[in-house]
């Protein structure tokens, strides 16, 4: 996921930033060849998130579609659609103060196998504000010194839910302040433990693997000792040259590779609706 690709994929693909990230165009999503998902699936790997304009799409197509980048799951805390539990519908209502996905995080790292990619569908788009940030974790890895990637590849660290999805966090966030709903369960208060550098599977690339929603501390330290370096990991990831924004349009769907990249929603189209369906695709524990 260096910017500019030399490899042909037939598509319209127009990079966002010199980080990360393109633009796709010439694609619908409802009638593909193979040809089609396989350039799709290319240029996913090679740009890390990819926004494919001007599609319509239903719940159902929406699925159709995800399905073929791989196995579906359902959240285990956001509750998802009455009639498709693995769509979460991101709603932020007029009135809402609150966006949901706001802050850098990896989806669902606080699982023992996080989401490999996230394929999110925008059907209302607010005039003003609502994009969301991406960066690119292989760049985050590569631009570290060689002493600090030695001591972070003998490190793990410990990844929950707990502080982004229970009180005082969540509640102060989101309750009564969006129309996202949430399935409290034991998968909130639980701590799994992944590699801090993770070998992407497909690329073979190393990319630093925390987050600041989820990452609480490293093993076997405690949540004060590993802060320092924690801060500083959470600062150096997301650096501005690291990043690309996507700028939503109706129709838009953008699909991000959790596993070398971090996102985050941007809250600041209050007055105005948002209205985004995500569907995750499952991933294999990070190695
Ligand atoms: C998320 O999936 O974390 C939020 C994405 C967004 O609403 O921009």
């Amino acid at each position: 996921m260096t910017a500019m690709s030399e490899q042909s994929t037939g598509l319209d693909v127009r990079p966002l930033t010199g980080a990360m990230g393109a633009d796709v165009f010439g694609v619908d999503l409802t009638k593909l060849d193979g040809q089609t998902l396989v350039s799709i699936k290319r240029t996913f790997h090679e740009y890390g998130a990819i926004v494919i304009r001007n599609q319509s799409l239903t719940p159902a197509a929406l699925l159709e579609f995800a399905k073929k980048m791989g196995a579906i799951e359902v959240h285990p805390i956001v509750k998802g659609l009455d009639e498709h539990p693995e769509i979460i519908k991101i709603h932020k209502a007029t009135g809402d103060v609150a966006t949901f996905g706001v802050g850098w995080h990896s989806d669902n790292s606080f699982t023992p196998q996080p989401s490999l990619g996230s394929i999110v569908y925008a059907e209302k788009v607010p005039p003003v504000g609502g994009d969301t940030l991406f960066a690119n974790q292989y760049l985050a890895w590569e631009q570290l010194s060689g002493g600090m990637q030695r001591m972070l590849e003998g490190l793990r660290a410990v990844h929950s839910a707990k502080y982004a999805y229970t009180a005082p966090t969540a509640k102060d966030k989101y309750e009564g302040k969006t129309t996202i709903a949430y399935t409290h369960s034991d998968v909130v208060h639980a701590e799994v433990v992944h590699p801090v550098v993770r070998t992407h599977p497909e690329t073979g690339r190393k990319a630093i693997y925390v987050n600041p929603m989820f990452t609480v501390r490293f093993e076997d330290m405690t949540e004060d000792e590993s802060r320092p370096l924690l801060d500083f990991l959470f600062r150096h990831c997301v650096r501005e040259d690291f990043q690309c924004r996507v700028r939503w349009q109706e129709g838009a769907v953008t699909l991000w590779d959790n596993r070398c990249v971090q996102h985050t929603a941007l809250n600041d189209c209050q007055g105005f609706e948002r209205i985004l369906y995500r569907v995750t695709v499952r991933g294999n524990a990070p190695a």
